[in-house]
């Protein structure tokens, strides 16, 4: 059965890769139908990231909704007034130190969000076939691998944080749903992301303004955790694949096949933000400071991805070195959105724009 895609509901579509998946469908794709953008606008969700999008397409073919995907009736109504046939769920806590320092809204959005989203879909799509449910999950809930291994698809889950958990738990959820009652539903586990808009309490975005503003730059432990790193365009690329061609039931694991140890990564920013400033590199990495390590930090994460490779035809299209420098660029060149990130003015931007219309 021919998959509808007209009327997509994006959830978490203010945030980081909810927003490049917002711009990447409508610049980089043939879509011609609807996304309609459901978001909280908790602290991480900033609309300024779509303004241009919204200027663009806004009222015609993108809709902005301020709704919690714990709201059942709410996101009912939602469901009904734009015909959705497709979920792509984004919307979560996204943060692992703050799942740390306080557990409970994660277990709130995501597993109670995403189990009042997979009702809503269930109710309201009544046994169709031709609608999609698309998870967005991530790679932390395989836990914590040696050197040498890699996640599959049909590895074991073993989370270590409340994150991680809370993703595990929305993932067998989702899981439990097509098996049980048919709802068509696909996963997606990705490793670290990076690029732009991404809210600078993560390591690269972080890591690039301290070093601009000439800040420490803490490091957890002895800096030797490692993270595979992949561009966030990619990642919505991938995503755009599985909509389109994804089988019902899957999961598929999407990763950078690039893996950096946390401190080597620190230092190859330090470097390449002393030739763009023209200083020496050791003048910013002087700014490195070993700070205590975030408890239960997982030591490696590493994505095999040969599934999404072979069967969609997916891959990663940008390097490191150059998904880096875009995204140093990106940030050097919106200091008007950092500075109202970091001050929290978008906030007030936010609600005087939303409440504008
Ligand atoms: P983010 O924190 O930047 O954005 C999350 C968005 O969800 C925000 O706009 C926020 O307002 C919204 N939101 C939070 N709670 C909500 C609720 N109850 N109802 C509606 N909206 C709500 O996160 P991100 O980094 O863009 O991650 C998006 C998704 O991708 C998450 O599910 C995350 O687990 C997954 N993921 C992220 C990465 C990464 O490296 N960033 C990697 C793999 C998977
Ligand atoms: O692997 C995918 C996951 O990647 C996503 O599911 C999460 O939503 C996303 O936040 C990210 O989780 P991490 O915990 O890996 O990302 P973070 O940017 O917080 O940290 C990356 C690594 O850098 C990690 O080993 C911790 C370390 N770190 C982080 C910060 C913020 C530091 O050493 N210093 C820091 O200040």
């Amino acid at each position: 059965m021919k998959r509808r895609l007209e009327n997509i509901l994006v959830t978490g579509g203010a945030g980081f890769v909810g927003s490049n998946f917002i711009h990447y469908v409508f610049k980089n794709t043939s879509f011609c139908g609807k996304i309609i953008n459901v978001d909280k606008l908790t602290y991480a969700g900033n609309l300024e990231n779509l303004q241009e999008i919204d200027n663009d397409y806004g009222g015609k073919r993108y809709f902005f909704e301020r709704v919690d995907i714990c709201d059942f009736a709410t996101l009912k109504k939602v469901f009904e007034k734009y015909e959705i046939d497709t979920v792509v769920n984004f919307a979560a806590e996204s943060h692992v130190d703050r799942s740390i320092f306080g557990p409970k809204d994660f277990v709130q959005t995501n597993i109670m969000g995403t189990f009042t989203l997979l009702e809503v879909s269930r109710e309201n799509w009544k046994g169709r076939e031709d609608v999609l449910f698309h998870h967005i999950s991530t790679d932390e809930v395989y836990g914590s691998i040696e050197d040498g291994d890699y996640f599959y698809e049909d590895t074991a889950y073993k989370p270590n944080s409340p994150y991680s958990a809370s993703k595990a738990s929305s993932d067998h959820l989702v899981r439990a749903y097509y098996k049980t009652y048919n709802l068509p539903a696909t996963i997606s586990n990705c490793s670290n992301n990076y690029g732009p808009y991404q809210f600078p309490e993560k390591l690269i975005p972080l890591m690039i303004l301290n070093v601009l503003e000439e800040k420490a730059l803490p490091v957890y432990g002895d800096g030797k955790n490692v993270r595979d790193w992949l561009y966030v365009e990619d990642h919505c690329r991938a995503i755009w694949e599985i909509l389109n061609k994804g089988d019902v039931g899957s999961t598929y694991n999407v990763g950078g096949e690039n893996e950096w140890e946390n401190i080597k990564l620190v230092n190859f920013l330090c470097e390449k933000i002393a030739k763009i400033k023209e200083k020496d590199e050791d003048y910013f990495k002087k700014l490195i400071n070993f700070v205590k390590d975030r408890p239960g930090h997982d030591r490696r994460y590493a994505i095999n991805c040969d599934k999404i490779k072979s069967k969609l035809g997916w891959s990663r299209r940008l390097s490191f070195e150059e998904g880096l420098d875009i995204t140093i660029k990106w940030y050097l060149n919106h200091q008007d959105w950092v500075d109202r990130v970091r001050s929290g003015e978008y906030r007030k931007w936010m609600e005087k724009n939303y409440k504008a219309r």
